[in-house]
């Protein structure tokens, strides 16, 4: 693709998903993440001429100027907007799809050091990757997902879904949806993350979470018939008729 269609993209992407990117001019000249994809585009030919050494030599030089760091042999697609960029890291067998974003201080990195496989990770189109994330090791996250910034990512991402925290718990869009629905029959709902989430301590809490919302439910209405029978029950204080009151609790 020419030189000049590829300019437009990157300065499409980047005044589309940044708000405070005010002329074609300013993002020309500002923005380290369009310089960082212009000289990678170049180490990227000579890499694919097998000029290795003056090919790293160049994605060196990105990395000076720009503080963002693509190894040539990396696979970047289309509209490709890495937003502020220091810090970022994106190794040799990395594949990022078109459309994603990438901020400050992120890492797409290898979890082996045995040459000749793939070791970095392959992001599908239209992911979010948040400031400060590490996405260690050769795995798909899937189109659409987002990585929430810090998080460290080691396994696979599924399409659309929310990776957070370390190690980093999936949040599938219709678990969350699930959850709702079931904290809205409950009136209550424990830390609003899915029970499939993948950290098992979390897994554990919104379980007993969830138990004692259900058990308060029972007491308060236990508590209720007893008194309309004429028994007041004393040294029984409920937690009142918010039970998001449990949510405190954990916070
Ligand atoms: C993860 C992110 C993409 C939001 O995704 P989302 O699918 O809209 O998720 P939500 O905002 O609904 O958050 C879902 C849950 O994850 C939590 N969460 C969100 N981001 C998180 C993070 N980075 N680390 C830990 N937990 C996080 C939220 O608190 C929420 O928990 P709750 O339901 O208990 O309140 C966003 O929070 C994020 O981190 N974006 C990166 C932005 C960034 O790096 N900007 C830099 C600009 S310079």
């Amino acid at each position: 693709m020419p030189f000049f269609e590829h300019l437009r993209d990157d300065i499409l992407a980047v005044r589309s998903r940044d708000p405070a990117a005010r002329s074609v001019l300013e993002v020309v000249l500002c923005y380290p993440g369009i310089h960082a994809l212009i000289l990678h585009r170049l180490a990227k030919r000579l890499w694919r001429l097998r000029l290795y050494t003056i090919s790293r030599f160049v994605s060196h030089v990105a990395r000076v100027l720009t503080g963002i760091e693509i190894h040539p042999g990396a696979t970047l697609g289309r509209r490709v907007f890495i937003d502020h960029g220091m810090g970022v890291v994106i190794g040799e067998t990395a594949e990022i799809g078109d459309d994603c974003t990438i901020y400050q201080g992120v890492t797409l990195g290898g979890t082996t050091l045995t040459r000749g496989y793939k070791r970095h990770p392959t992001l599908g189109c239209g992911v979010i990757v948040g400031a400060g994330a590490q996405v260690l090791g050769n795995f798909i996250v899937g189109d659409g997902a987002k990585i929430g910034s810090n998080a460290v990512v080691v396994k696979e991402v599924p399409p659309g879904a929310t990776a957070v925290g370390n190690p980093a718990r999936v949040m599938l869009k219709e678990d969350q949806q699930r959850r709702e629905e079931a904290a809205a029959k409950m009136g209550f709902s424990a830390y609003g993350l899915s029970p499939d989430a993948n950290d098992p301590l979390a897994i554990a809490l919104h379980g007993l979470i969830d138990h004692a919302a259900i058990q308060e439910r029972r007491i308060t209405e236990l508590t209720e018939a007893l008194k309309r029978l004429g028994i007041e029950v004393e040294g029984v204080t409920p937690l009142g008729k918010d039970p998001r009151l449990l949510d405190r609790l954990v916070d």
